[in-house]
C-alpha cells in the first residue's frame, strides 16, 4: 500500500494542473526521506515544449525546500490505466531516487500500477558513467 496522504496530495493538485491545450491533468506527489510530502501538477505553454510535467513540479518543490531524496511517489490522470512518467521524468526521479524507490500510478477511477524507478528506468545513466572523463 503506498501512503494514503501522498494519493491525497496527488489528487488535489491535480485539479489546478494547466493543462488548456492537451486537456490531460496529472498530478504527482512524492514524499521526500525527511517524511515531506510535495506535489506538483503539469503546467503547459502556448509554445508547446514549454510546458512542465506534474512529476517535475513536484520535485521542484521538494529541492526549493533544501531536501534531495525522493522515499516514495504518486502520479495520477484521468486515463483508461495508470499513467507511466515520461522518459524525461524517469531521469528526473533517478536523480533524487535510488531503484528501489516505489512510484503509484493511479487514475481517478481508482486502478493502481506500482513499479520501482528502477523498473521504470532500467540502465539509467548515472555520474559512474562519466568516470573517464
Ligand atoms: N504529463 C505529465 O505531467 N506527467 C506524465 O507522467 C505524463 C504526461 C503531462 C505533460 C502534458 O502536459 C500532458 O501530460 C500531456 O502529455
Amino acid at each position: 500500500m503506498s501512503d494514503p496522504s501522498l494519493a491525497d496530495a496527488a489528487r488535489v493538485v491535480r485539479e489546478n494542473a494547466y493543462a488548456p491545450y492537451s486537456r490531460f491533468k496529472v498530478g504527482a506527489a512524492l514524499r521526500s526521506r525527511s517524511g515531506a510530502v510535495y506535489a506538483g501538477c503539469n503546467v503547459e505553454n502556448v509554445a508547446y515544449p514549454e510546458g512542465t510535467c506534474a512529476e517535475a513540479g513536484a520535485i521542484a518543490a521538494m529541492v526549493a525546500a533544501g531536501e534531495t531524496a525522493i522515499a516514495e511517489v504518486y502520479v495520477i490522470a484521468d486515463s483508461l490505466d495508470p499513467v507511466p512518467p515520461c522518459g524525461g521524468c524517469r531521469q528526473k526521479l533517478k536523480e533524487f531516487a535510488g531503484a528501489e524507490v516505489p512510484v503509484t500510478m493511479a487514475t481517478t477511477d481508482g486502478a493502481t500500477l506500482r513499479l520501482t524507478v528502477g523498473d521504470l528506468l532500467p540502465g539509467a545513466f548515472d555520474s559512474g558513467h562519466m568516470d573517464r572523463a
